[in-house]
């Protein structure tokens, strides 16, 4: 008997199917016979719905999540005075407090159908408050979400005194990624060396790296080719993540077509992190502002797997965010000008398949005899969820619904006639 039977959804390749669920498990991906419908335990109409693996958020900080205004608002809005600002609170941080906004922000994520995030956690910390309280949160939260927590040296692996020793013990407590921040040690020399270390460590410990790497606008900073470097020479192909390397956008057109290939060739995943890329970069630009967002459509050309992600949400680097990845890939869609109809779709991949795979998350997608885990979106199609930004109707992980919402149909009452309803569903070009 199926515990859970949604009818008539389409998936994002445009598969007409029901879905019938036991357990934790998909038992039957495709037309569900009346009989097995009649005596499910529950059934949900999808009314030719999109059904999507869940997102995935690539690239986050949950410690420093829901923290804005602490001390006070970032004035000049850029990278550097969000790092002032993050030190500044640090020391009064307790655990109880980073927990409390890393599960209220997670239960943000999962009801808008995030089931799966990596999560960075400052290790420049001596008392490894952000470290021990999110392996706690991971733990509680492992029965209905991955969170992967990586070993970020915020204030520099080398740079901070004791950046390296700290580093290791994240690692001890159970952190599961090597982080690095090479264009924030003092010289490149030494964010070069910050990067071999890292890397030998992951090597050594068995791990998965992901750095923050040339997160800045500087057209010289080139951090992400020793990083493409190192995992070749590891052996980590595949296994290592280059997050935000905004100073791609300002490089010269020569360098960044010969950096290409050798990031694919070394398996690095690309993550660029739209809303807040778009906001911190080129503030120091008069005009024309660069938009400093790193350059996806060419790596994406270029056979690079490229994921984005959310990074932040009300903290000292930016005041917004809801922890909705559509709002995140709707924002890189047009900052990359992903417009064509092949280029709108790879940016649902960027938010879904392309992050569960940079996180190393088996059998993401939809499949008979695979995870139960879905998410029912108020669209026909990934198109039409980036355009509207989909309601959630139904968020489904490991055959349980965490998360439900009504159509999201409203009524209009205009002068002179009686109310009706309006979806958001027009019938354009269908
Ligand atoms: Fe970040």
């Amino acid at each position: 008997m199926l515990d859970l039977l949604v009818t008539d959804v389409r998936t994002p390749d445009g598969r007409e199917v029901d879905i019938g669920v036991v357990g934790d498990r998909v038992v039957a991906l495709g037309a569900v016979s009346r009989q097995a419908a009649e005596q499910a335990r529950r059934v949900v109409q999808g009314g030719g719905l999109l059904v999507s693996p869940p997102f995935v958020d690539a690239h986050f900080h949950l410690d420093a999540a829901l923290t804005l205004g602490r001390p006070r608002l970032n004035a000049s809005g850029t990278l550097l005075e969000g790092i002032a600002l993050w030190a500044e609170q640090k020391p009064s941080l307790t655990e109880e407090d980073i927990a409390a906004r890393a599960l209220r922000l997670i239960a943000w994520a999962a009801a808008r159908g995030t089931l799966a995030m990596r999560s960075h956690v400052d290790t420049c910390d001596p008392a490894l408050r952000a470290a021990r309280a999110l392996v706690e949160v991971r733990r509680r939260v492992a029965p209905f979400f991955d969170l992967q927590l990586v070993a970020f040296p915020q204030d520099g692996y080398l740079r901070h005194p004791r950046g390296v020793e700290l580093l290791s013990e994240a690692l001890d407590l159970g952190v599961d990624v090597v982080g690095g921040i090479p264009h924030f040690e003092r010289t490149a020399q030494a964010g070069r060396e910050s990067v071999e270390r890292l890397c030998r460590l992951a090597a050594d410990r068995g791990l998965r790296v992901d750095m923050h790497c040339d997160e800045n606008d500087d057209p010289q900073s080139r951090h992400v080719e020793v990083l493409a470097e190192q995992a070749v020479r590891f052996g980590l192909q595949g296994r290592v993540t280059a997050s935000h390397v905004t100073s791609l956008h300002s490089a010269p057109n020569d360098y960044a077509f010969k950096l290409l290939p050798l990031l694919a060739e070394a398996g690095v995943h690309v993550v660029a992190n739209p809303l807040i890329n778009i906001t911190l970069q080129g503030r120091q630009d008069s005009y024309p502002k660069r938009r400093g967002m790193t350059r996806a459509p060419e790596l994406m050309a270029a056979g690079v797997n490229v994921s984005f992600g959310h990074d932040c949400v009300m903290d000292p680097w930016y005041a917004l965010g809801s922890a909705d990845l559509l709002e995140v890939a709707h924002m890189g869609l047009h900052v990359a000008q992903l417009t064509s109809l092949a280029g709108m779709r790879a940016c649902f991949d960027a938010v879904t398949v392309n992050p569960a795979r940079a996180l190393g998350l088996e059998g993401w997608a939809l499949a008979e005899g695979g995870r139960a885990d879905f998410v029912l979106l108020h669209a026909r199609d990934p198109v039409e969820a980036l355009r509207l930004r989909a309601a959630r109707r139904l968020v489904v992980s490991r055959g349980r619904v965490v998360a439900e919402g009504p159509a999201p149909a409203m009524l209009l009452t205009l002068p002179g006639e009686a109310p009706r309803a309006v979806d958001f569903l027009g019938d354009a070009g269908r």
